[in-house]
């Protein structure tokens, strides 16, 4: 590809670089916008294939200057790199940019959208993780969204630990294209999650504006009921499942119902039975009694009840 880009340029060379270089006694002419045709004259690839690219979209209709899309809406004004034959140096080159420079360049127009409203602030940003480690302008392989890869791909290779949750018995689809790591996650960054007392990552996604991600599809956990579980409130959702898979039914973080329960319902803190507000099971219960172990075959309403405190229907 590169010889061929290199005879592109020897071809075109003395027909579009020369006329620039003819007056070597007048100070250098400040930089110009020189439109896409003439990038494509050298790099021929690229432009072979941006009438695909989204960043076309707005060229093509003719409304916008090339400084606002377009080859050098991303890559700068390209009169001095031109008039050299090319180089690295005298263009924008994502290459040779810092993050922190490719962040400042992508957002010049992408930071309205609120998806990214707090990205300076994610936790990919803080690590260097940008825009170019997961979009690829130029290669990109994916329908939409020009992702470097499919998405799932993507986000493992650099999270090789999460693929190994998402292979366990019980998990979300992920792997099977059913559910999407977007669909709980936004990888630009949210703002604080209002739920789990705002502990959680500011990388998920918040459904109905600033509500756990699960509720989106699990609506019918959603409430709100008459009888809350409170910890379904406060500690959300992953106090007791675990989001990505695990090895227990229904993606519980303990084997067995009742130590998942128990990890609150335990009476410690406290000498009596009621644990700092937290209730432990009434002399009723027989712990030795494997019925009992089962605790939502009885508290079946175990998320929350409109008809009975105690969440037994
Ligand atoms: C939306 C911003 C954007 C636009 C528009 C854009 N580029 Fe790029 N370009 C990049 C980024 C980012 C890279 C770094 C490689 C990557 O991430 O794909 C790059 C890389 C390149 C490279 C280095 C070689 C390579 O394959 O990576 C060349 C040459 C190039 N662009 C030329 C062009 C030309 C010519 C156009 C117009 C037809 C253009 N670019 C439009 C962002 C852009
Ligand atoms: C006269 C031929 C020519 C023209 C016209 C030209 N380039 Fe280049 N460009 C080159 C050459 C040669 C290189 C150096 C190739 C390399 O290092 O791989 C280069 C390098 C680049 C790079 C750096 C790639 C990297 O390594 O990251 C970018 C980006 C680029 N050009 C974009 C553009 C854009 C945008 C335009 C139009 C505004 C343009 N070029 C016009 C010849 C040209
Ligand atoms: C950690 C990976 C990652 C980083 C870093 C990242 N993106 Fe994205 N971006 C994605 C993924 C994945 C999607 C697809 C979302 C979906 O499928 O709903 C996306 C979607 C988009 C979209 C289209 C949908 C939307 O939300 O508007 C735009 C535009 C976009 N990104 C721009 C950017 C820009 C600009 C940057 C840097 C400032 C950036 N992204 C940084 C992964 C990333
Ligand atoms: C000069 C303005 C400008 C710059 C700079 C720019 N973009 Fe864009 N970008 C646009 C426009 C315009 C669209 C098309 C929006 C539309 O289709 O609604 C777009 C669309 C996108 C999309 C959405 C693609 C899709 O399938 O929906 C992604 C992803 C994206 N840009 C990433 C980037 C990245 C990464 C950078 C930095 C390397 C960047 N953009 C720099 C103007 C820009
Ligand atoms: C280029 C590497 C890279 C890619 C690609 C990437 N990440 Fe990350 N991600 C990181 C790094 C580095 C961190 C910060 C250190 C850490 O927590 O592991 C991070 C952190 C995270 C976190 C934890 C945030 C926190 O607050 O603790 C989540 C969630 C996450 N990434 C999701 C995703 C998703 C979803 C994708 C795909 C859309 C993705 N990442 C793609 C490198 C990447
Ligand atoms: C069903 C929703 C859901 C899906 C799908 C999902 N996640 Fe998560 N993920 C979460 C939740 C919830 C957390 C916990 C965040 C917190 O700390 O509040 C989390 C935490 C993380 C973390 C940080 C904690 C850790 O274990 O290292 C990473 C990294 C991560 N997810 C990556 C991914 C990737 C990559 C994908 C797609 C392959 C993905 N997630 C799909 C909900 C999801
Ligand atoms: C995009 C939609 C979607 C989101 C968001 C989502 N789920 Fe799910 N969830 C599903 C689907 C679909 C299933 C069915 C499992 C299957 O057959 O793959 C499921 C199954 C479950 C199950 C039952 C597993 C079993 O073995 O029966 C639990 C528990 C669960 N999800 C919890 C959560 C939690 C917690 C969150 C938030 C961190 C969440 N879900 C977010 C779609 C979603
Ligand atoms: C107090 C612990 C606890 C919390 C908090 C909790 N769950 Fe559950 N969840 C359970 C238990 C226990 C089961 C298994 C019920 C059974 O065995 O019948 C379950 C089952 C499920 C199931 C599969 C069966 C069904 O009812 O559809 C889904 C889906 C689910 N939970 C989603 C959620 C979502 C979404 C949240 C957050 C809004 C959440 N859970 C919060 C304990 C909890
Ligand atoms: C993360 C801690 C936590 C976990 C785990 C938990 N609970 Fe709770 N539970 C609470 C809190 C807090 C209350 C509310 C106490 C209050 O209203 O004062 C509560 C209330 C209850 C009540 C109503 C008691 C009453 O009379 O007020 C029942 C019944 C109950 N939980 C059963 C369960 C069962 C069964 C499980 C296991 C599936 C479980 N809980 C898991 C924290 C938890
Ligand atoms: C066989 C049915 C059954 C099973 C199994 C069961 N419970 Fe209960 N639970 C009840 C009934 C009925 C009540 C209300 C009457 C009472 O307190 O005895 C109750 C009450 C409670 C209360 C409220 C106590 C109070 O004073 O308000 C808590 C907390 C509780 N159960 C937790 C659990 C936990 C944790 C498990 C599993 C280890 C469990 N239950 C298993 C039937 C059951």
């Amino acid at each position: 590809m590169r010889f061929i880009r290199v005879i592109a340029c020897l071809v075109a060379l003395p027909f579009v670089a020369l006329p620039q270089t003819a007056s070597p006694l007048k100070a250098a002419p400040p930089n110009q916008y020189i439109g896409n045709d003439q990038c494509g004259i050298c790099h021929v690839e690229i432009a072979k294939d941006f009438f695909r690219n989204p960043h076309y979209k707005s060229i093509a209709s003719g409304k916008e200057a090339p400084e606002k899309t377009g080859c050098e809406g991303c890559h700068g004004a390209g009169g001095n790199h031109l008039a050299a034959g090319g180089g690295q140096a005298t263009i924008r080159a994502f290459s040779q940019m810092t993050p922190a420079q490719i962040i400042d360049t992508c957002l010049g127009c992408h930071s309205k959208d609120l998806s990214r409203a707090n990205i300076r602030r994610s936790a990919h940003t803080e690590a260097d993780v940008v825009c170019t480690n997961c979009h690829s302008v130029h290669h990109s392989t994916t329908p939409k969204f020009l992702l470097a890869k499919k998405q799932s791909e993507l986000c493992y290779q650099c999270h090789a630990p999460i693929r190994a949750q998402f292979d366990m018995p019980v998990k979300h689809r992920v792997n099977e294209g059913v559910v999407q790591c977007t669909d709980c996650h936004n990888p630009h960054g949210n703002f604080a999650a209002s739920w789990r007392t705002g502990t959680g990552s500011n990388l998920v996604t918040a459904s109905h504006e600033n509500e756990e991600p699960c509720l989106k599809c699990h609506a019918d956990k959603r409430g709100p009921f008459v009888f809350e579980h409170a910890s379904v409130r406060v500690e959300g959702c992953s106090g007791c499942h675990m989001p990505h898979g695990s090895t227990n039914a229904k993606l519980l973080k303990r084997p067995v119902v009742f130590t998942v329960c128990l990890e609150c319902h335990n009476g410690a803190g406290t000498f009596g039975r009621e644990n700092l507000g937290v209730f432990v099971q009434s002399a009723s219960h027989n712990m030795l009694d494997p019925k009992y172990q089962r605790c939502t075959s009885c508290h079946v309403k175990i998320h929350g009840s409109n008809s009975d405190p105690r969440f037994l229907r």
